[in-house]
Parts: structure tokens; sequence; C-alpha cells
């Protein structure tokens, strides 16, 4: 496989992938910290980061982030209970959260228990209340998103309105097309707000749609969340497991 592009960090598996991912938010929380005194961490949901939380909680890494100066937010949350296994809040706190000391008024969730509307109107108004990058769109130093085989990220579809959304930092999501049904998601007006965002794939079901958002598909969600992030100022990195990454290698 040639050289990466200079975006794109390829590991080995997904245990490298973890290990890769774990490290890097040690690194980019301490250059966000320095920069402005503190900074919010905006986690994935979905399987795919669970293993890096998990390696995060260690305690040679977790010594490394000055956890009293992060906030820790979540870009999309499934309507659902925190406790149900489906929440990706509770899935993040029982593999990273319940093991760092992170105040809990840094804890910003979105409350999945609460009716998708509702869940949504609350989480704008705690993204309102975060340092500005431009005015109304609050600074997001650092941000994992990860990716669906259709391209999509976050709770944003390929093909469904909630894309397009450009006046809300937080939309409801109704009937989405990966179960459960009601999410509540940040838009792509949210996420020009992102210094640092972080793209993390593993497996070979991802390699299609790695390889479309960095090449042909500059419509899949993901593809329009990194081009927002760039548009922006923002970097972008690709960490992807030899197995998501042999597509992608040979575009752009
Ligand atoms: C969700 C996620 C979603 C996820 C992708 C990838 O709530 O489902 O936030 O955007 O990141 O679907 O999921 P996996 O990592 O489980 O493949």
């Amino acid at each position: 496989m040639s050289e990466p592009p200079p975006d794109v960090e390829v590991v080995a598996d997904a245990a490298a992938l973890a290990e890769a991912a774990a490290r890097r938010a040690v690194a980019d929380l301490e250059v966000a910290v320095e920069a402005h005194g503190s900074a919010t961490w905006v986690l994935t949901g979905g399987s795919t980061p669970l293993a890096a939380y998990r390696r995060l909680a260690a305690s040679d890494l977790r010594a490394g982030v000055e956890w009293d100066r992060v906030r820790v937010a979540i870009g999309d949350e499934r309507c659902v209970p925190v406790g149900h296994p489906d929440s990706n809040w509770g899935q993040a706190a029982a593999a990273l959260l319940d093991h760092v000391p992170l105040p809990q008024h840094q804890r910003l969730r979105i409350r999945g228990e609460l009716p998708a509307d509702r869940a949504a109107d609350d989480y704008q108004e705690v993204l309102g209340g975060l340092p500005e990058r431009t005015a109304g769109v609050p600074r997001l130093e650092v941000v994992w998103l990860g990716v669906g085989e259709d391209g999509h990220c976050l709770s944003l579809f390929p093909g469904r309105p909630e894309v397009e959304v450009t006046d809300r930092l937080v939309v409801a999501v109704h009937h989405a097309p990966k179960p459960p049904p009601d999410r509540v998601s940040l838009t792509l007006a949210a996420v020009a707000g992102v210094e640092r965002l972080l793209v993390l794939a593993a497996g070979a079901a991802k390699a299609a749609a790695v390889a479309g958002a960095r090449g042909a598909d500059p419509g899949l969600p993901v593809a329009r969340a990194a081009a927002a992030v760039r548009a922006a100022g923002g970097t972008v990195t690709w960490l992807l497991d030899r197995a998501a990454a042999d597509a992608a290698g040979r575009s752009r």
C-alpha cells in the first residue's frame, strides 16, 4: 500500500487504532488546553471508539489529561435512557468517563431519555453556553466522528433533511435508518466550530464509505463534515485501520 496522504494515519488493526486514538486524545487535549485554558472534547457514539475510551481510562494515559480543564460532550445520542445498552453516553461512561476525575458539571450529556425534540432544544442551549468560535458557533476543540457504512456520521444520514440544517446546532432525528429511530444530533453548522477533527474507521465494511468520502462522493455526510471543518480553518485527520484504508489509500 502506498504512503497515505498527510491527513490519513493508517494503523494495523482495531487494537492499534484504539492505542493511536487514545494517545491522540491526550496530545490534542493538551494542545487545546494550552491554547485556550480549557477544551471541549466531543465524543463519538457507536462501537468503534469504545476500545480507545477504555485505553484512555488506563492510568498511564488518563494522567496525561487535565480533566478539570476539559468539558466532555457527545456528537449524537439515541433516544434511550442513559442506562440503556444503546446509550452512546452510557457506553462512553462505562468505558471511560466513570474512570476519570472529570467534574460533574463538565459532563455535557444529551438527555436521551427526553423526547427527541425536547432533548435537541436542551442540547442546543448547552452548546450555546460554550465559548464561541464565531458568532453563534461554539468552539469545539477536539471532536471525534465515527463513520457508518453508508457514509453517515453523527446521526446525519445520506439524503436526509437533517444534513441540510444550517440554522441550528442540534437537531432531532426521527425514523433514522439505523436503530433506534429517534435520535439527537449535532448539525454541520455546529461542526463548523471544530478545531481538530478525528475521523475513526475500522474494518473492511467501512472502506467504501471512507474512499467515497475522500474521493468520488463529497456529498456523503462525513465528507461534508470534514469539508466544513477545513473550510473553517480546522484540521481533519482520518485514523484508519488497514482494512478500512485499503480502498481509501488509492484516492486523493
Ligand atoms: C451512532 C453513532 C454513529 C456511529 C456510526 C459508526 O449513534 O450510531 O454516533 O454515527 O458513529 O454509525 O458506528 P460503529 O462505530 O458502531 O460502526
